[in-house]
């Protein structure tokens, strides 16, 4: 196979300049090095080349391949050295001033038609371009770490990009084995925009001191399948790198109240708490191993009182069959007895909140998250509000645990945790489809290639109900009286009849 581009040039040979050129060159193009630090590119040289070593050594490459991607890497001694280059990606500090004066030196090498491309991750491709000769053929084309095993790269069009640049690039990216998502030139592009919801969520979520980090983790791990916990993640990822991109978009979009950053990050990143990599973050590390506080142990309860459940607790009729399989004493009656423990389950809602309409007594009154079907999560969530009694509250955790599933009791808020991050993804999500971003389709894959997530956010807003996500952001408007939870348009509209409607062009 032909490559589209024969001659490439990678200038800023770290972390990301080093797996670019790897995978180039394994797709048949020559590849030329170029960094300001020679040992910089030297360094990159021997780690490409013990990467197919390692790869010829577990089969995954054999000897004449690695052979012949080894004689097509080579490095420049000058910038001069890339005139013959079809393409040259850029990945060198993430400096606009400086990424705008290597292009225009390229400009004076290149040949007027080879394309410059900049792996940027937060700044404007239009910006980078705007005072070139030729800004129609840049453009952003934006990898993941580690680039060899992210197999997703943003192509991103600045306002004078040539469409057949990015339909190029676009096709480059295939042979190199990657899945290209085209974006429009927008802070954050896709993945790093779409990726707002959930840690800044759990952020809040914490800054109300609703749940700690470990409890939130172990939510969203066990209720909605995510891989990682936001905390885990954002320890791995380090917030010298992650709090600076929330700052980023946050102030790139006019201070949006969906992207606010938290200043739990600001503090631990000024105390040099910044995750994994030190050895310290959200948890401690030991070795590099985690040291996760245990889980509060199931309480011993006497006497189970009976249980009454609110008529407008969603999915009932699931949670009276669970509470049937758990062996519990049911209340059928209009009002709870006096010694039921009274069972909740909004959407969206605060425990408290829906104990006042309903006229219930809050001291008996404890939640639960039924968002997600029991059958499909490892998880129950269960929360109190603060008048609700040490022994309903112990009850209700004896009860949800009799089976062997574990039990999280949280604190009263608005929406619970997966209420909470799925609704805010799914609506960051559907905002991006409303900006015209992206195709919801390339939304999908930019996310579960870029982010790891178990579903694309439209896909996990189908799944849970496009009308439960609605609600739970109408009901936690009304209770934050924040703007932040306003439903996008796009999702408002598709609420009723299905959020994957990726074959709609619009
Ligand atoms: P890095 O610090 O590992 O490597 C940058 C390299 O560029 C260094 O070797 C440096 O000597 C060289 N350099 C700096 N200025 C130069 C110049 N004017 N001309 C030639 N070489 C120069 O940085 P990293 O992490 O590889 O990031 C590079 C770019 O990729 C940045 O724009 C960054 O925002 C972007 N990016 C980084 C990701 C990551 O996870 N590290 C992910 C996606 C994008």
């Amino acid at each position: 196979m032909k490559p589209v581009y024969a001659h490439i040039a990678v200038v800023g040979t770290g972390a990301m300049g080093r797996g670019i050129a790897q995978i180039a060159a394994q797709a048949g193009s020559t590849v030329t090095l170029y960094d300001t630090q020679p040992a910089a590119m030297a360094a990159a040289q021997q780690a490409i080349t013990s990467q197919w070593d390692k790869l010829l050594e577990k089969g995954r490459m054999d000897a004449a391949t690695v052979a012949a991607c080894k004689a097509r890497l080579q490095c420049a001694s000058t910038l001069a050295d890339l005139a013959s280059c079809d393409l040259v990606v850029e990945a060198i500090v993430e400096r606009l001033e400086v990424k705008a004066a290597l292009f225009a030196q390229l400009e004076e090498i290149v040949r007027p038609d080879a394309v410059l491309a900049s792996n940027t991750s937060s700044l404007s491709i239009t910006a980078i371009a705007a005072k070139l000769k030729h800004p129609q053929r840049v453009a952003g084309y934006h990898f993941f770490n580690p680039v060899p095993l992210m197999k997703v790269v943003e192509v991103i069009a600045g306002l004078k990009t040539e469409s057949t640049v990015c339909t190029g690039l676009s096709e480059y990216a295939r042979q190199m084995g990657h899945t290209p998502v085209t974006a429009q030139d927008t802070p954050g592009f896709i993945v790093n925009h779409a990726g707002r919801g959930y840690g800044t969520e759990a952020l809040r979520i914490v800054s109300e001191g609703v749940a700690d980090f470990a409890t939130i983790d172990r939510i969203l791990k066990d209720q909605a399948g995510f891989k990682l916990g936001p905390f885990e993640l954002m320890d791995l990822t380090a917030l010298d790198v992650s709090h600076p991109v929330m700052e980023s978009i946050y102030h790139q979009y006019y201070e949006e109240p969906r992207y606010r950053p938290s200043v739990i990050t600001a503090q631990r990143l000024a105390g040099g708490m910044v995750g994994r990599k030190v050895g310290e973050g959200f948890y401690r590390y030991d070795n590099n191993v985690a040291q996760v506080p245990p889980e509060p142990p199931v309480p011993q309860v006497q006497d189970m009182p009976p249980v009454w459940v609110s008529p407008r607790a969603a999915r009932r009729a699931e949670l009276l069959q669970l509470l049937k399989d758990l062996g519990a004493k049911i209340e059928t009656g209009q009002s709870p007895s006096m010694h039921a423990l009274t069972l909740v389950a909004p959407l969206g809602f605060d425990i408290t909140t829906v104990a006042v309409v309903e006229r219930l007594d809050p001291a008996r009154t404890v939640g639960i998250d039924m968002l997600i079907d029991d059958a499909a999560t490892k998880r129950r969530v269960l929360a109190t509000n603060p008048a609700t009694r040490a022994d309903m509250r112990d009850a209700a955790h004896a009860l949800f645990a009799r089976d062997g599933k574990a039990v999280s009791v949280i604190r009263d808020s608005g929406g619970f945790v997966t209420q909470r991050v799925v609704a805010t993804i799914v609506n960051i999500a559907t905002d991006i489809c409303q900006q015209r971003i992206c195709t919801p389709a390339d939304l999908e894959t930019a996310v579960t290639l870029g982010l790891g997530y178990p579903l694309g956010p439209l896909a996990m807003g189908n799944l849970y109900g496009p009308t439960n996500v609605l609600e739970v952001l109408f009901n936690m408007q009304t209770v934050y009286g924040d703007t932040r939870y306003r439903p996008s348009p796009w999702l408002r509209r598709r609420g009723a009849i299905g959020l994957s409607l990726l074959h709609e062009e619009e």
